[in-house]
C-alpha cells in the first residue's frame, strides 16, 4: 500500500537521505484528482480506449490523478501553435494511464500499460489528423504541493527537463479514473484510419484555424502560456 501522507513520506526518505521532502510536499497528499485552469480536462472522462475516442472538454487544459494503489491517468488537451505560420495550430489529445512510482530524489516516474493513445490534428500537414498510440514512461523530475487562499491545494510538476506543468488544482480528494487495466487491446486496433472515417463528421473532431488562434490567444492572454506546450 502506498500511504503519501507526511508521515510516509518523511520515513521513506529518512533512510536515503536524497531529498528533503520538506513542507512543500507535505500540503496534502497527492492522491486525487488535479486540473489546470478551468478545470474543463478531467481524468476519468476524457477518454473511451474501447472505441479510441476523446470526450472533447470545453477548453484546453492538462488533468492528472493518482491514486493510493499507485496508479496514474493523465488526460491532456493542448494546442501547439506554430511562430512562423500562425494558422498552423496543431491540436493534441494526450491520454494514458498506468503506475507510477515515487522516487526519493524527488521525481516521478509513470510507467504505462501500453493502451494510451493521442489523436494529433494538424491542419497544415499531409496528414491532418490521426489517431497513434502512446506508450512513453514519462518522468516528472519534480514536485510540489502548496496551498492557495482561494483554490486550496495545488500541485505543481515539472517535466524530466525542467519544463513546468500548468498549475494543478485539487478537483477531488480521491482519483477519479478509468479502471486501473489495460483497457484496449493495441494491436487489435491496428487500423485506425477506418475508425477515424467513421467519426469524422462528428464535428467534434475538428476547429477552424480560427477559433483555434481565439483559444490560443485568450490561453496566453490568462497569462498561462505554459498550457500551450
Ligand atoms: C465511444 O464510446 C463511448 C463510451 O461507450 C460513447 O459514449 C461514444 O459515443 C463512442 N464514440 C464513438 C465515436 O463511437
Ligand atoms: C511550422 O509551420 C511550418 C510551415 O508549415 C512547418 O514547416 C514547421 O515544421 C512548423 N513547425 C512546427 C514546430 O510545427
Ligand atoms: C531520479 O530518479 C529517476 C528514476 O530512477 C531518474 O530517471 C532521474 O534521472 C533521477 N533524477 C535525478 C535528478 O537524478
Ligand atoms: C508500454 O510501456 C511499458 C513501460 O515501458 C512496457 O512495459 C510495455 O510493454 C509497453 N507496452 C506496449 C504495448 O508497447
Ligand atoms: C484482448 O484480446 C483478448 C483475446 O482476443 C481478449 O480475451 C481480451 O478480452 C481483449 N482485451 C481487451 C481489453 O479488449
Amino acid at each position: 500500500m502506498f500511504v503519501y501522507s507526511l508521515l510516509a513520506l518523511a520515513l521513506a526518505a529518512a533512510p536515503a537521505a536524497a531529498i528533503d521532502y520538506n513542507a512543500a510536499h507535505n500540503v496534502t497528499p497527492i492522491t486525487g484528482t488535479w486540473s489546470s485552469g478551468s478545470k474543463a480536462v478531467l481524468t476519468g472522462d476524457f477518454a473511451n480506449p474501447a472505441n479510441l475516442s476523446f470526450n472533447y472538454p470545453k477548453n484546453t487544459g492538462v488533468s492528472y490523478a493518482f491514486s493510493d494503489a499507485g496508479f496514474y491517468e493523465v488526460a491532456r488537451y493542448r494546442f501547439n501553435s506554430n511562430g512562423s505560420n500562425p494558422t498552423c495550430i496543431t491540436g493534441v489529445l494526450n491520454w494514458h494511464h498506468g503506475t507510477f512510482q515515487l522516487v526519493d530524489n524527488g521525481s516521478i516516474v509513470l510507467t504505462p500499460f501500453g493502451d494510451g493513445y493521442q489523436q494529433i490534428q494538424d491542419p497544415c500537414a499531409a496528414e491532418s489528423n490521426f489517431i497513434e498510440d502512446y506508450n512513453k514512461t514519462e518522468l516528472l523530475s519534480q514536485w510540489q504541493i502548496f496551498t492557495d487562499p482561494v483554490d486550496g491545494p495545488k500541485l505543481h510538476l515539472f517535466e524530466s527537463d525542467g519544463t513546468p506543468v500548468a498549475p494543478l488544482y485539487q478537483v477531488y480528494s480521491t482519483a477519479n479514473m478509468l479502471p486501473t487495466q489495460k483497457l484496449r487491446n493495441v494491436t487489435a486496433v491496428a487500423d485506425v484510419s477506418s475508425l477515424l472515417a467513421l467519426n469524422t463528421n462528428t464535428g467534434a473532431r475538428s476547429w477552424t484555424p480560427a477559433s483555434a488562434v481565439a483559444m490560443v490567444s485568450s490561453v496566453f492572454a490568462l497569462g498561462a502560456a505554459s498550457l500551450v506546450l
